[in-house]
């Protein structure tokens, strides 16, 4: 039988709620489709902080190192924004992240048809809407150098760089291309090549690589635009390819198009070794041990694990079914409850739900 290793990093706040009944589930799909899941629970995050001084232990990056994939809930909590930064837990995960060099972060954005009453945008927007957000996720303004913060004679400077090689474009836009390739042939560069010298060097790069992919329609974008334009016609979108912090921003509005960001999962990659799965939102401290968070995000960041990871393309496309019957059944956590309509649970029974219609 076909047995996968997989670290699970359940972090804070609402991440432990949702990932029990992400594990759940697992379990019932890896029985029904025949091959086995070795789960190993590690410390990340502020639990980590509270169990072993710091967000990332080397224990917990070994054991994701030694794994088929990692799926991870979400980590961070308010209590800890006081600490200097590389105690912070968004520190443990961009280390998580540059240590398995996860430079491709795919964040699908596709609307089910019984939700497109729950996005903030009219339904006649929305329900043409599929689009991947093609995010770099290892360089950029998050990990430039230099960084940090000064005393000068007028007052403190703090300062970050926004940097990218031409290879580090370079291979995140080839990834790009070949996703079109899979999908509706589209790419669009976002950028803000007409201010930044970083953006420019993005743009140049970014039509040299689709001098390779001749059949691939490539447009460009200012980030502002985009910004605006992934609310004024969502449709005109099939692949965005950005920078890390670009994408950050873009994925969260894009989460809106499908009713809530506790709808969109994501996909960390690397050449070779494993990837990592989580949710696009955050710990959600503000709704966090009330047992009504959507777990839905990390679910299908399951599906993609199991399709991309271990290429159990059914598996993933049962998951995947399953949740859709059950939206279309009405059932929602309150995030995607639409002006009182639909049949509100909380993350517990989602789950409960979900498993019956997976027996
Ligand atoms: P957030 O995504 O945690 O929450 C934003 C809003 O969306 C909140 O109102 C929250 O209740 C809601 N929300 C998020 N996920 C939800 C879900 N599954 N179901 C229902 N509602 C959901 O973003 P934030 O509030 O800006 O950040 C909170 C903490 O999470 C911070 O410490 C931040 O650094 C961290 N964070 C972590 C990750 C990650 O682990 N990948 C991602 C984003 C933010
Ligand atoms: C995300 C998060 C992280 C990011 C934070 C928590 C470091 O917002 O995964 O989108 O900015 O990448
Ligand atoms: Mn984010």
């Amino acid at each position: 039988m076909k047995s996968y290793k997989i670290t699970l990093l359940p972090g804070d706040g609402i991440g432990p709620e949702i990932t029990n009944v992400t594990h759940n589930i697992l379990d019932l799909i890896s029985n029904k489709f025949d091959f086995k899941l070795n789960f190993k629970e590690m410390p990340f995050g502020g639990s980590a902080i509270e169990s072993d001084g710091i967000p990332f232990p080397n224990k917990t990056l070994q054991e994701c190192k030694n794994s088929d994939a990692v799926l991870l809930a979400a980590i961070g909590d308010p209590k800890y924004d006081q600490l200097p930064r590389e105690k912070r837990p968004e520190t443990g995960l961009l280390k998580l992240r540059s240590s398995l060099d996860l430079f491709a972060n795919i964040r699908p954005v596709k609307i089910i048809p019984s939700l497109t009453k729950a996005s903030s945008l009219k339904e006649e927007y929305v329900n043409k809407v599929d689009l991947v957000v093609v995010r770099e996720l290892t360089s950029g303004i998050y990990f430039g150098e230099p960084k940090g913060r000064i005393k000068t004679e007028s007052g403190v400077r703090a300062f970050n760089t926004m940097t990218y090689t031409s290879e580090e474009v370079k291979r995140i836009a080839e990834i790009a291309f070949k996703l079109a390739q899979q999908r509706n042939q589209k790419v669009c560069s976002v950028d803000k090549a007409n201010v930044l010298d970083v953006s420019q060097l993005w743009r140049e790069e970014t039509i040299l690589v689709s001098n390779n992919f001749k059949g691939i329609d490539l447009t460009h974008q200012y980030v502002d635009n985009a910004a605006m334009q992934l609310v004024r016609n969502p449709s005109q979108f099939d692949v965005i390819l950005t920078s890390n912090l670009f994408g950050d921003i873009l994925s969260d509005i894009a989460a809106m198009l499908t009713g809530s960001i506790g709808m969109l999962p994501s996909a960390s990659l690397t050449k070779d070794g494993p990837g990592v799965f989580e949710p696009v939102h955050g710990s959600a401290p503000d709704i966090a041990g009330k047992d009504i968070a959507n777990p839905i995000a990390m679910i299908l960041s399951a599906a993609m694990m199991l399709k991309i990871a271990f290429n159990e393309i059914d598996a993933g496309n049962f998951l995947e079914n399953a949740i859709n019957e059950l939206l279309t059944e009405g059932y929602r956590t309150p995030d995607l409850m639409s002006s009182g309509k639909g049949k509100q649970v909380g993350c517990k029974q989602m789950g409960e739900l979900l498993v019956e219609k997976l027996k």
